[in-house]
Protein backbone atom coordinates (compact mmCIF):
# COMPACT_ATOMS: atom_id res chain seq x y z
CA UNK A 1 0.00 0.00 0.00
CA UNK A 2 1.52 3.39 -1.08
CA UNK A 3 0.98 5.58 2.06
CA UNK A 4 1.99 9.60 1.75
CA UNK A 5 2.01 11.79 4.82
CA UNK A 6 1.11 15.28 3.62
CA UNK A 7 -0.84 16.98 5.87
CA UNK A 8 -0.72 14.82 8.50
CA UNK A 9 -4.68 13.87 8.29
CA UNK A 10 -3.24 10.93 6.48
CA UNK A 11 -2.74 9.35 10.31
CA UNK A 12 -6.00 8.22 11.80
CA UNK A 13 -5.74 8.76 16.16
CA UNK A 14 -5.11 5.24 16.80
CA UNK A 15 -1.70 5.11 14.34
CA UNK A 16 -0.64 8.77 15.93
CA UNK A 17 -0.71 7.18 19.24
CA UNK A 18 1.19 3.73 18.23
CA UNK A 19 3.46 5.98 16.40
CA UNK A 20 4.20 8.03 19.16
CA UNK A 21 4.64 4.77 21.69
CA UNK A 22 7.30 3.70 18.73
CA UNK A 23 9.13 6.53 19.10
CA UNK A 24 9.40 6.66 22.90
CA UNK A 25 10.68 3.15 22.48
CA UNK A 26 13.05 3.98 19.53
CA UNK A 27 14.35 6.72 21.68
CA UNK A 28 14.89 4.38 24.81
CA UNK A 29 16.70 2.00 22.95
CA UNK A 30 18.90 4.07 20.54
CA UNK A 31 22.06 3.56 22.52
CA UNK A 32 21.08 -0.55 22.21
CA UNK A 33 20.90 0.10 18.16
CA UNK A 34 17.02 -0.83 18.43
CA UNK A 35 15.49 -1.00 15.16
CA UNK A 36 19.10 -1.07 13.62
CA UNK A 37 17.26 -3.39 10.78
CA UNK A 38 13.97 -2.10 10.34
CA UNK A 39 14.58 -0.86 6.88
CA UNK A 40 17.62 -2.68 6.25
CA UNK A 41 18.26 -2.99 2.17
CA UNK A 42 15.92 0.17 1.68
CA UNK A 43 16.71 3.52 0.37
CA UNK A 44 15.07 7.07 0.70
CA UNK A 45 15.31 9.94 -1.42
CA UNK A 46 15.71 13.05 0.94
CA UNK A 47 14.96 16.47 -0.99
CA UNK A 48 15.72 19.72 0.34
CA UNK A 49 14.78 22.36 -2.12
CA UNK A 50 14.89 25.24 0.63
CA UNK A 51 17.24 24.95 3.85
CA UNK A 52 16.98 22.72 7.06
CA UNK A 53 19.16 22.26 9.96
CA UNK A 54 16.80 19.72 11.96
CA UNK A 55 14.79 17.98 9.25
CA UNK A 56 17.38 17.13 6.82
CA UNK A 57 19.83 16.24 9.78
CA UNK A 58 17.45 13.85 11.89
CA UNK A 59 16.16 12.04 8.35
CA UNK A 60 19.77 11.42 7.39
CA UNK A 61 20.49 10.06 10.64
CA UNK A 62 16.98 8.22 11.28
CA UNK A 63 17.26 6.67 7.73
CA UNK A 64 20.61 5.52 8.56
CA UNK A 65 19.95 4.00 11.83
CA UNK A 66 17.11 2.08 10.75
CA UNK A 67 19.49 0.58 8.49
CA UNK A 68 18.45 1.72 5.33
CA UNK A 69 20.34 4.60 3.39
CA UNK A 70 19.97 7.94 2.40
CA UNK A 71 19.99 9.58 -0.63
CA UNK A 72 20.12 13.65 0.11
CA UNK A 73 19.61 15.75 -2.94
CA UNK A 74 19.53 19.98 -3.45
CA UNK A 75 16.77 20.79 -5.61
CA UNK A 76 18.97 22.52 -8.19
CA UNK A 77 20.81 19.45 -8.28
CA UNK A 78 18.14 17.30 -9.76
CA UNK A 79 17.04 17.86 -13.76
CA UNK A 80 14.03 18.95 -12.07
CA UNK A 81 15.41 22.54 -11.81
CA UNK A 82 16.04 22.54 -15.66
CA UNK A 83 12.46 21.68 -16.65
CA UNK A 84 12.02 18.18 -16.00
CA UNK A 85 8.23 17.71 -14.67
CA UNK A 86 7.59 16.80 -11.52
CA UNK A 87 5.23 13.65 -12.38
CA UNK A 88 8.85 12.59 -14.41
CA UNK A 89 10.70 12.95 -11.19
CA UNK A 90 8.04 10.93 -9.44
CA UNK A 91 7.97 8.18 -11.47
CA UNK A 92 12.02 7.91 -11.84
CA UNK A 93 12.45 8.40 -8.27
CA UNK A 94 10.10 5.69 -7.82
CA UNK A 95 12.40 2.79 -9.23
CA UNK A 96 15.22 3.84 -7.19
CA UNK A 97 13.66 4.35 -3.88
CA UNK A 98 11.45 3.40 -1.25
CA UNK A 99 10.13 6.80 -0.12
CA UNK A 100 10.53 10.09 -0.79
CA UNK A 101 11.04 12.82 1.61
CA UNK A 102 11.14 16.39 -0.25
CA UNK A 103 10.82 19.97 1.77
CA UNK A 104 9.58 22.26 -1.10
CA UNK A 105 8.16 26.03 -1.40
CA UNK A 106 5.28 24.63 -3.18
CA UNK A 107 2.55 22.87 -1.40
CA UNK A 108 0.97 22.12 -4.73
CA UNK A 109 4.70 20.54 -6.36
CA UNK A 110 4.79 18.31 -3.21
CA UNK A 111 1.29 17.11 -3.58
CA UNK A 112 1.56 16.72 -7.28
CA UNK A 113 5.00 14.80 -6.61
CA UNK A 114 2.80 12.35 -4.28
CA UNK A 115 0.04 11.77 -6.70
CA UNK A 116 2.85 10.52 -9.25
CA UNK A 117 5.24 8.70 -7.13
CA UNK A 118 4.43 4.74 -6.62
CA UNK A 119 6.71 4.90 -3.07
CA UNK A 120 5.25 7.18 0.11
CA UNK A 121 6.13 10.63 -0.10
CA UNK A 122 6.88 12.41 3.40
CA UNK A 123 6.42 16.11 3.66
CA UNK A 124 9.52 18.03 5.21
CA UNK A 125 8.03 21.65 4.86
CA UNK A 126 5.65 23.43 2.41
CA UNK A 127 4.18 26.83 3.26
CA UNK A 128 1.24 25.25 4.37
CA UNK A 129 2.21 22.48 6.22
CA UNK A 130 5.05 21.12 8.94
CA UNK A 131 3.43 17.62 9.95
CA UNK A 132 6.87 16.29 10.70
CA UNK A 133 7.01 18.84 13.09
CA UNK A 134 3.91 18.30 15.02
CA UNK A 135 4.80 14.56 15.26
CA UNK A 136 7.61 15.61 17.14
CA UNK A 137 5.86 18.37 19.25
CA UNK A 138 3.28 15.67 20.74
CA UNK A 139 6.24 13.86 21.59
CA UNK A 140 8.01 15.95 23.21
CA UNK A 141 4.61 17.25 25.17
CA UNK A 142 3.87 13.72 26.24
CA UNK A 143 7.47 13.03 27.55
CA UNK A 144 7.07 16.43 29.75
CA UNK A 145 3.34 16.21 30.63
CA UNK A 146 1.95 12.27 30.52
CA UNK A 147 -1.57 11.49 28.46
CA UNK A 148 -1.73 14.24 25.77
CA UNK A 149 -5.72 14.37 25.78
CA UNK A 150 -7.00 17.04 27.27
CA UNK A 151 -3.87 19.17 27.45
CA UNK A 152 -4.24 22.58 26.32
CA UNK A 153 -1.60 24.39 24.05
CA UNK A 154 -1.27 27.83 23.42
CA UNK A 155 0.37 28.69 19.80
CA UNK A 156 0.86 32.36 19.65
CA UNK A 157 2.60 34.36 16.78
CA UNK A 158 1.65 33.27 12.86
CA UNK A 159 -0.65 31.24 11.55
CA UNK A 160 1.25 29.09 9.64
CA UNK A 161 2.71 25.91 8.67
CA UNK A 162 3.94 25.15 11.69
CA UNK A 163 0.11 26.45 13.44
CA UNK A 164 -1.57 24.09 11.07
CA UNK A 165 0.37 21.17 11.63
CA UNK A 166 -0.17 21.40 15.33
CA UNK A 167 -3.89 22.07 15.01
CA UNK A 168 -4.47 19.09 12.78
CA UNK A 169 -2.23 16.70 15.10
CA UNK A 170 -3.29 18.14 17.98
CA UNK A 171 -7.08 16.97 16.97
CA UNK A 172 -6.27 13.41 16.24
CA UNK A 173 -4.57 13.53 19.77
CA UNK A 174 -6.53 15.16 21.95
CA UNK A 175 -5.06 17.86 22.67
CA UNK A 176 -7.23 21.60 22.61
CA UNK A 177 -4.86 24.15 20.43
CA UNK A 178 -5.42 27.81 21.16
CA UNK A 179 -3.81 29.82 18.17
CA UNK A 180 -3.54 33.51 19.45
CA UNK A 181 -2.19 36.00 16.11
CA UNK A 182 -2.73 39.04 14.85
CA UNK A 183 -5.80 40.04 12.37
CA UNK A 184 -4.11 39.26 8.68
CA UNK A 185 -2.07 36.29 10.17
CA UNK A 186 -4.91 34.19 11.68
CA UNK A 187 -5.70 30.23 10.80
CA UNK A 188 -8.21 30.16 8.06
CA UNK A 189 -11.50 28.68 9.74
CA UNK A 190 -12.35 25.37 10.06
CA UNK A 191 -10.29 23.29 11.88
CA UNK A 192 -11.01 22.42 15.25
CA UNK A 193 -8.56 24.90 17.15
CA UNK A 194 -9.76 28.18 19.17
CA UNK A 195 -8.65 31.09 17.26
CA UNK A 196 -7.95 34.56 19.33
CA UNK A 197 -6.68 37.76 18.83
CA UNK A 198 -5.47 38.15 22.67
CA UNK A 199 -1.94 36.25 23.44
CA UNK A 200 -3.26 35.95 27.36
CA UNK A 201 -6.54 34.72 26.34
CA UNK A 202 -4.49 31.60 24.80
CA UNK A 203 -2.20 31.59 27.71
CA UNK A 204 -4.30 31.21 30.47
CA UNK A 205 -4.33 27.88 31.71
CA UNK A 206 -2.17 26.02 29.05
CA UNK A 207 0.11 23.26 29.40
CA UNK A 208 2.41 24.70 26.68
CA UNK A 209 3.06 27.91 25.35
CA UNK A 210 4.56 27.68 21.56
CA UNK A 211 6.04 30.16 19.10
CA UNK A 212 7.69 29.55 15.93
CA UNK A 213 9.35 32.57 13.95
CA UNK A 214 7.50 35.64 12.52
CA UNK A 215 9.05 35.39 8.69
CA UNK A 216 8.83 31.88 7.25
CA UNK A 217 10.88 30.74 4.27
CA UNK A 218 9.50 32.71 1.45
CA UNK A 219 8.34 35.63 3.25
CA UNK A 220 11.12 37.56 3.75
CA UNK A 221 10.21 40.73 1.28
CA UNK A 222 7.17 41.47 4.15
CA UNK A 223 9.48 40.93 6.96
CA UNK A 224 9.92 44.25 8.20
CA UNK A 225 5.85 44.65 8.36
CA UNK A 226 5.75 41.27 9.80
CA UNK A 227 8.05 42.15 12.88
CA UNK A 228 6.10 45.49 13.32
CA UNK A 229 2.02 43.82 13.27
CA UNK A 230 3.54 40.57 15.10
CA UNK A 231 5.43 42.35 18.07
CA UNK A 232 2.55 41.95 20.95
CA UNK A 233 2.79 38.49 20.19
CA UNK A 234 6.16 37.25 21.54
CA UNK A 235 6.75 34.72 23.96
CA UNK A 236 8.40 36.60 27.39
CA UNK A 237 8.30 35.49 31.16
CA UNK A 238 5.20 37.74 31.44
CA UNK A 239 3.41 36.01 29.23
CA UNK A 240 4.60 32.37 30.61
CA UNK A 241 2.99 33.70 33.62
CA UNK A 242 -0.11 33.38 32.31
CA UNK A 243 0.04 29.57 31.65
CA UNK A 244 -0.32 26.86 34.16
CA UNK A 245 2.93 26.66 36.78
CA UNK A 246 4.62 23.58 34.79
CA UNK A 247 4.03 24.69 31.70
CA UNK A 248 6.26 23.83 28.96
CA UNK A 249 7.58 26.10 26.22
CA UNK A 250 8.10 24.71 22.66
CA UNK A 251 8.91 26.15 19.40
CA UNK A 252 10.40 24.72 16.34
CA UNK A 253 13.28 26.29 15.73
CA UNK A 254 15.35 28.22 14.08
CA UNK A 255 14.35 31.08 17.02
CA UNK A 256 15.24 34.59 17.04
CA UNK A 257 15.65 35.46 20.34
CA UNK A 258 14.38 38.45 21.53
CA UNK A 259 11.60 38.68 18.56
CA UNK A 260 9.20 35.66 18.30
CA UNK A 261 10.12 34.83 22.27
CA UNK A 262 12.57 35.97 25.15
CA UNK A 263 16.12 35.09 25.48
CA UNK A 264 15.19 34.84 29.11
CA UNK A 265 12.53 32.04 27.96
CA UNK A 266 14.26 30.46 24.86
CA UNK A 267 16.90 29.71 27.26
CA UNK A 268 15.12 29.27 30.26
CA UNK A 269 14.46 26.19 32.59
CA UNK A 270 10.62 25.66 31.82
CA UNK A 271 12.03 25.49 27.83
CA UNK A 272 11.66 22.57 26.27
CA UNK A 273 13.01 22.77 22.52
CA UNK A 274 15.99 21.09 22.63
CA UNK A 275 13.94 17.99 23.79
CA UNK A 276 11.59 18.91 20.92
CA UNK A 277 14.13 19.16 18.53
CA UNK A 278 16.23 15.87 19.20
CA UNK A 279 12.49 14.24 19.30
CA UNK A 280 12.23 15.23 15.29
CA UNK A 281 14.77 12.30 15.11
CA UNK A 282 12.76 9.34 17.10
CA UNK A 283 9.19 10.62 15.91
CA UNK A 284 10.56 10.46 12.17
CA UNK A 285 12.10 6.80 12.31
CA UNK A 286 8.55 5.46 13.85
CA UNK A 287 7.09 7.51 10.98
CA UNK A 288 9.69 5.37 8.44
CA UNK A 289 9.06 2.28 9.84
CA UNK A 290 5.61 2.92 9.52
CA UNK A 291 5.47 3.65 6.10
CA UNK A 292 7.89 1.05 4.76
CA UNK A 293 8.84 -1.16 7.54
CA UNK A 294 7.97 -4.79 6.79
N1 LIG B 1 12.10 22.92 12.71
C1 LIG B 1 12.63 22.68 11.50
O1 LIG B 1 11.99 22.15 10.59
O2 LIG B 1 13.93 23.06 11.38
P1 LIG B 1 14.81 23.04 10.06
O3 LIG B 1 14.27 24.13 9.14
O4 LIG B 1 16.19 23.33 10.52
O5 LIG B 1 14.68 21.71 9.40
N1 LIG C 1 7.46 28.48 9.62
C1 LIG C 1 8.86 28.25 9.37
C2 LIG C 1 9.29 26.95 9.97
C3 LIG C 1 10.75 26.66 9.87
C4 LIG C 1 11.11 25.31 10.41
C5 LIG C 1 9.12 28.30 7.87
O1 LIG C 1 8.28 27.79 7.11
O2 LIG C 1 10.14 28.82 7.46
Amino acid sequence: MNRDFITGEELGAFELGKLLDRAVELKAGRRDRLGADSLAGRSVALVFEKPSTRTRISFEVGVAELGATPVVLRGDELQLSRGESIGDTARVLSRYVDAIVIRSGSHEAVAELADAAEVPVVNALTPLHHPCQALADLLTLRERHGELSGLRLAYVGDGNNVARSLVIAGELAGVEVVVAAPLGYQLEEGHDAKLTGDPRDAAAGADAIYTDVWVSMGDEAEAERRRADLAPFRIDADLLAAARDDAVVLHCLPAHPGEEISAEVLYGERSAVWDQAENRLHAQKALLEMLIGD
